[in-house]
């Protein structure tokens, strides 16, 4: 007889370490209290060994010939172009980020391109997504439904229906009968994974399954799981919730540096075409503190406002508050005013904010951030075409910034017709813009704050 502890051992929730014993600390990845004990099955699915011949790069087919659009831009941009015959993508998120939102629309969208499509749901009811599809706009013959915990029941519907797209919503929510463990669990999810990569790449299916987060952010289940798939897309959403950010975070087919933004309306995702735009409406005119900067955002100029408010403090140890910003950035750029510049803001509580809910940490906002400080100090408001680009040094020298072409620009296809840029700056532009190259923050105040 078998002894119990061949047949049960001890996974790891969060890398899928095993162990014959429990322990507090996987001595993997470090996690407290991630063991959990697991029936130990070995007729866990392989991939199946294929003979092949080697065969020359020059002789293999193009991929993107065999793409299929999604009719849905900000997507098919992310995915580089398409879906790919046999791809499985996975799209991770939080809870009403829009994951299923977002495969309901690309769904209907093949569909109604007239190919067959199968929704494997096992969150939620046929009519729920019914309703949905409803007011997505989304009711199209070819979309069918099936609604199913069990992955190797649906798995065998999906092989006598022969979809030409496929999605699997989530892999936490369906499960494996051959395994005991829940749903969810870390050899559930690698299972399921499994055999849906295992399905795709058998029939050419391009497939995409949903997965949960974590608290911290990153998908449920084993690390591996992210190894398994073609492409990882991580659907997040902004911090007041005004845009959602698509982004890829692996892509076997594409580059990694495409984001795609979207809106959420009443009628399911929104593409936002034009971000810069999105980002700088409602912008006040001829109102001091405010500057405007361009970031990249993947590969993609976005241009942003930033607003700095300082008042007299009321307390001995002034306010750094901020939004959108690292608070030591601030700080190091109040400190380079107040040394290089002569501003004085040691009696100022500072309030800064990149408005439109995004984050920054790309360091050629310092010299947009010294400027709208500069003018909500000296209450003089900064040209309201300028778009203002360097990064600033701790002796008060603006450095350059990389791919200042682009960033220009998307700054003049918005209107803006004037620019500060650092002098070392390698300019390729052949537009109308003007630009006043400086190489120091002292140079910069004088031209505006006199
Ligand atoms: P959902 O796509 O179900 O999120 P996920 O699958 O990532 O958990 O839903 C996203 C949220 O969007 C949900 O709270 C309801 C809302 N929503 C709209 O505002 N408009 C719509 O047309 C739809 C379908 C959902
Ligand atoms: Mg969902």
């Amino acid at each position: 007889m078998k002894k119990k502890s061949r047949e049960y051992a001890f996974f790891c929730q969060s890398c899928g370490h095993v162990e014959t014993k429990w322990c507090g600390k996987c001595p993997s990845c470090f996690t407290w209290n991630s063991m959990v004990e697991e029936k130990f099955t070995q007729n866990q699915t392989k991939l199946d060994i294929v003979d092949h011949k080697p065969q020359s790069i020059t002789t293999i087919e193009h991929l993107n010939k065999t793409r299929i659009s999604t009719h849905l831009e900000e997507l098919d941009k992310v995915l580089g172009g398409g879906l790919v015959l046999g791809s499985v993508t996975l799209i991770g998120g939080e809870p009403g980020a829009g994951k299923s939102t977002l495969l309901q629309m690309c769904s209907a969208n093949l569909a109604k391109a007239g190919k067959r499509v199968l929704y494997i749901s096992a969150e939620e009811s046929a009519q729920q997504i019914r309703l949905s599809a409803e007011r997505l706009d989304g009711l199209y013959e070819n979309l069918f439904l099936l609604c199913q915990t069990d992955l190797d029941l649906a798995l065998a519907q999906a092989q006598d229906f022969k979809p030409d797209f496929l999605v699997i919503d989530s892999v936490q929510t369906v499960s494996c009968s051959s395994l005991e463990s829940a749903a969810g669990s870390v050899a559930q999810i690698r299972e399921v994974t499994a055999k849906a990569v295992h399905f795709a790449k058998d029939f050419g299916i391009p497939t995409f399954l949903v997965g949960h987060v974590t608290k911290d952010g990153n998908i449920a289940g084993p690390r591996l799981l992210e190894h398994m798939v073609d492409t990882v897309l991580y659907f997040e959403q902004s911090r007041n919730d005004h845009y959602r950010m698509l982004r890829a975070h692996k892509n076997r087919f594409g580059s990694t540096n495409e984001i795609g933004l979207f809106e959420m309306s009443s009628k399911g995702l929104i593409s936002i075409k034009n971000p810069s735009a999105f980002f700088l409406a409602e912008r006040p005119k001829d109102k001091p503190g405010s500057a405007v900067f361009c970031t990249i955002e993947g590969t993609r100029p976005l241009l942003v406002e930033i607003q700095a408010l300082a008042t007299e403090s009321l307390f001995g140890n002034p306010r750094r508050t901020c939004v959108g910003i690292d608070t030591n950035r601030v700080c190091i750029i109040a400190a380079i005013l107040e040394k290089h510049a002569r501003i004085n803001l040691s009696r100022m509580d500072l309030f800064v904010s990149v408005v439109g809910g995004i984050d920054i940490d790309d360091p050629a906002l310092d010299l947009a951030l010294a400027l709208a400080i500069a003018s909500s100090v000296k209450n003089i408001s900064l040209p309201f075409n300028l778009v203002a680009l360097g990064e600033l040094g701790l002796s008060g020298e603006i450095r350059s910034v990389f791919r200042i072409n682009e960033r220009l620009k998307e700054a003049y296809r918005l209107g803006f017709d004037s620019a500060v840029i650092p002098k070392s700056a390698d300019l390729t532009l052949d537009s109308a813009m003007k630009t006043k190259a400086l190489s120091n923050i002292q140079e910069a105040i004088k031209l505006f704050m006199v």
